[in-house]
Order: structure tokens, then C-alpha cells, then sequence
């Protein structure tokens, strides 16, 4: 697949079936589609991996379906995270899914695939703060990996009234926000790379 300029990957650091996070990864890729950029949501629960451990790495490499995400990943510049919060910090699995990707895989350098990416970070919780404690830490890492993270976050909390029946945000004001970080994200690829966006 080409790599277009202003594709974004959403995926959410948890993998069960009725996630917050997921409901709202999912909302997330439809706004940026609506802002005219093409948006992929990629479920963790379809790319399992194990704990990550550097004996099993080199006896087997990267696992299967870290490399298949790794490629998911080269066929986006734009990445959307959505982040549960355990504990007040990011999940295991996010944590282990962006490590994975970080390793280098034959002779390609792991932050290789960070670099030149832009992303914006968003939480869910059904507690009072919306796991916005997580943001912080998924921005960090992130960071780390050398992603630019846009400024612009939202942590989504009492995430079990949040969401309507038809899977849309109950609140206009959370739904506006949205809205308006996913057409930044659109927006700031687009301006990276202009053509994209004519
Ligand atoms: C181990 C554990 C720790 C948690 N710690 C927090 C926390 O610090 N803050 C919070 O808002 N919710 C916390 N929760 C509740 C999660 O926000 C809740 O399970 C949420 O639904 C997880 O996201 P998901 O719906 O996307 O799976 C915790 C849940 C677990 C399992």
C-alpha cells in the first residue's frame, strides 16, 4: 500500500470487547475521515503479542503480529492513541505493543517507523477524570520513540454514560473537541505535506 500523507492509525490500549477506549478510537478514525483524511482503527485484541522478553527475541524475532503492525504502521504518518489508564499509568499492553514496535525487524531500524509521524493522544475512563493521568505518559513515551504529539488531548470520563446508543459521544461540548483535534491532526499533515491536502 502507498503511504498516503495524511493517513492516521487509531488503536486503543485495550483489547476487550466493550472498551471505552475502543468505542472512542473508533469515533476518532470517522471524524478524521470526515476532516478528508483517510484513517485506519487497528483493534490490539487482532494483534496479540507476548510480554516482551529479549531471549524469546532473539531466538525468534519480532513476533508476527508486532512485524504486521510495524507494517500497518509504515502505511501511516498519522497516529491516534487512546489510552485506558490503570493505576494512573498507561496500560501493559499499550506499553508492550509500543515496545515491540520499536525493535528493529531484519535490518530496519525499530524508530525508524516514529520518526516524522505525528499524533495526538485521547483517554477514556468511567471514572470522574477520564484517565486523563494516562495522557501524560502516553505523550511521554511517545515522545521518547520520536513521534511530535500535537498539544491538543482529550480524556473522555464516566465513560459508561459518555457514549449514545449509536456509538457517538452524548455530550456536544466532548464531541466538538473531538472533532476539533481530529481535523488539527488532519490539518497539521496535510500542512507537512501539502500536496495532501489540495
Ligand atoms: C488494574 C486496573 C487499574 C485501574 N486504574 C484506574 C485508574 O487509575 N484510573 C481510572 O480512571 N480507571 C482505572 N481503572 C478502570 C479503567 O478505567 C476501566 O476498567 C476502563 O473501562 C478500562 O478501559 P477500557 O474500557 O477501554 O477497557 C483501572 C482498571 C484496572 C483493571
Amino acid at each position: 500500500m502507498d503511504q498516503s500523507h495524511n493517513s492516521i492509525l487509531v488503536f486503543a490500549g485495550s483489547a476487550r470487547a466493550d472498551s471505552f477506549n475502543k468505542r472512542l478510537a473508533r469515533l476518532a478514525a470517522d471524524r478524521a475521515r470526515e476532516a478528508g483524511g483517510m484513517a485506519t482503527f487497528a483493534d490490539l485484541r487482532d494483534y496479540p503479542m507476548p510480554l516482551y522478553d529479549g531471549d524469546l527475541e532473539r531466538e525468534q524475532g519480532v513476533p508476527e503480529h508486532a512485524r504486521r503492525l510495524k507494517a500497518l504502521l509504515a502505511d501511516h504518518t498519522g497516529l491516534v492513541v487512546v489510552s485506558p489508564e490503570y493505576n494512573g499509568f498507561i496500560t501493559p499492553l499499550l506499553k508492550n505493543t509500543l515496545d515491540w514496535l520499536s525493535r528493529p525487524d531484519d535490518d530496519r531500524e525499530g524508530l525508524a517507523l516514529f520518526r516524522n509521524r505525528v499524533a495526538c493522544v485521547l483517554s477514556a475512563s468511567p471514572g470522574g477524570f477520564g484517565g486523563m493521568r494516562s495522557l501524560a505518559l502516553a505523550r511521554q513515551l511517545l515522545t521518547n520513540l520520536g513521534v511530535t504529539v500535537l498539544p491538543d488531548q482529550l480524556a473522555v470520563p464516566r465513560a459508561a454514560q459518555a457514549f449514545t446508543d449509536a456509538g457517538d459521544l452524548a455530550d456536544q461540548g466532548t464531541r466538538e473537541r473531538l472533532d476539533q483535534i481530529c481535523h488539527r491532526l488532519v490539518e497539521t499533515l496535510n500542512r507537512l505535506n501539502p500536496r495532501a491536502g489540495r
